[in-house]
């Protein structure tokens, strides 16, 4: 079952049942205890997100006072960021379409008192792809709106499990996460032990960052 939020915005509730969350939580885990989160900070200002964040696949995605940006290797350890994991990989094949493979999977952690601002995706060179989300631990409110920043917005809650296909006429459709809903659930607490608060929530979304050059 899918739902096309509006054109190109397709949200997949349920996507992940119980055994591939877990599955892609103990992946993200690894990740995580290789590459250690970090807290993004705005550029020019430096105020740091509410958000912390790890990546995984041969770009990352960094926000400091030099700005937005992908690059190769983590900001704090200079390493090169882990391979991104097979299920969000399998995720990516189901459901992206004929896209190239994604080079980028952002892991957005939020605390339970974490909000996302309303933004686009939009640091990437190519927009063809879309850009795949999915959402892990407690419920989300996600705020979708139209391609400038004043159009009307839209909101819906985001549950452990659901995928959100950002393409089509809307790749570069504002968003953002309003708040969580914080569940004192087993599931919330256990999901990544030691890297996210009880209650929070991750969100890994998956991109594709330059276009793809077929081989000859
Ligand atoms: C994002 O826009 O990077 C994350 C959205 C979400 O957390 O659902
Ligand atoms: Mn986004």
């Amino acid at each position: 079952m899918s739902v096309e939020l509006r054109p190109g915005l397709i949200h997949h509730p349920g996507f992940l049942d119980e055994a591939a969350r877990m599955r892609l939580a103990g992946e993200v885990a690894a990740v995580l205890r290789a590459s250690p989160p970090f807290t993004p900070r705005m550029p020019r200002t430096g105020k740091p997100f509410s958000v912390r964040m790890g990546n995984a696949g041969p770009l990352g995605w960094v926000s400091d006072e030099g700005g937005y940006r992908y690059q190769p290797t983590h900001p704090e350890t200079g390493e090169p960021w882990p391979a991104i994991p097979p299920m969000a990989l399998a995720a990516w094949d189901r459901l992206a379409g004929d896209a190239p493979p994604p080079e980028a999977c952002l892991i957005n952690l939020y605390g339970p008192q974490a909000r996302m601002g309303l933004h686009q995706d939009r640091d990437e060179e190519d927009f063809t792809a879309p850009v795949l989300s999915l959402s892990l631990g407690a419920p989300a409110l996600f705020r979708y709106g139209g391609l400038a920043r004043s159009d009307p917005t839209r909101s819906v809650r985001l549950q452990p499990g659901d995928a959100v296909v950002i393409g089509g006429a809307s790749r570069l459709a504002f968003h953002g996460i309003d708040r969580l809903y914080p569940e004192p659930g087993l599931l919330a607490q256990d999901l990544l032990p030691g890297l996210l608060p009880a209650g929070g929530r991750c969100n890994l979304t998956l991109r594709r960052v330059r276009p793809h050059h077929a081989v000859t």
